[in-house]
């Protein structure tokens, strides 16, 4: 009876009955994220994970800058109907050399993931300059500025200096030979390299 009118007195205060509330939600949210924060820290690289060679990382920037993620996801889920059509599902461990990671969910444009090697460098450079040129019914926009500018090896150094201090295994030889990796290479040649790199490390079979 008393447990009774302890209800009905909260029922009829809104006050108590939002404080009540908004302390049994977090509990709830923090059940969920805790144990989420501790296993994000045991997410291991999969084996043979290096991080980007410095043209595909300057490939990678150039793909954010332009916002290739609008349209495209990079992350194949475990779904049957999705590994038949792209290939291994997608694995946390993939991603632990990505900041920020690039899954996405938005598919305008089919998804990216186990792109690498699909097509020929010719093709993507066709493809990107004017995606009409080789999938008449495409929508997607062309790019064909990047075939004109050069990439810039000093930022890209100072790029792998930032990522080592987060944690990317990279030497300082790394670093000082990708002024000689990206010299008289295009913005279209470092997103080609990015883009024949994606799936590389994806887990076999599946
Ligand atoms: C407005 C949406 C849109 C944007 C932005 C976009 N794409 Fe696309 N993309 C598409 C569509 C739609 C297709 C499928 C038709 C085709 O192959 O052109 C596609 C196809 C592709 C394919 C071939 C995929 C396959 O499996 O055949 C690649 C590679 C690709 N895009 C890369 C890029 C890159 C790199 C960028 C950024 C520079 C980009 N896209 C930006 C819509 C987009």
């Amino acid at each position: 009876m008393d447990q009774l009118k302890t209800h009905e007195k909260i029922e009829k205060h809104a006050g108590w009955m939002g404080v009540l509330i908004a302390v049994a939600v977090s509990f709830g949210g923090l059940a969920q994220i805790i144990p989420l924060m501790y296993q994000a820290e045991a997410v291991e690289p999969v084996p043979g994970l290096k991080p980007y060679p410095a043209l595909e990382l300057a490939g990678r920037d150039i793909y954010v800058r332009e916002g290739c993620y609008g349209c495209h996801s990079q992350m194949v889920r475990t779904l049957r109907f999705e590994t038949e059509r792209y290939g291994a599902f997608s694995v946390a461990g993939e991603s632990v050399y990505d900041h920020p990671f690039q899954w996405g969910s938005k598919r305008t444009g089919p998804d990216l993931a186990r792109i690498g090697g699909r097509y020929s460098d010719e093709w993507h450079r066709v493809h990107l300059i004017n995606p009409r040129l080789v999938v008449p019914e495409s929508n997607m926009p062309g790019y064909p500025w990047l075939a004109e500018r050069l990439l810039d090896p000093a930022a890209i150094q100072s790029r792998m200096r930032v990522l080592k201090r987060l944690g990317h295994p990279y030497s300082e030889e790394d670093i000082e030979q990708a002024a000689q990796a990206l010299s008289g290479k295009t913005e279209m040649d470092a997103l080609i390299a990015y883009l024949q790199g994606l799936g590389r490390h994806a887990p076999k079979g599946g």
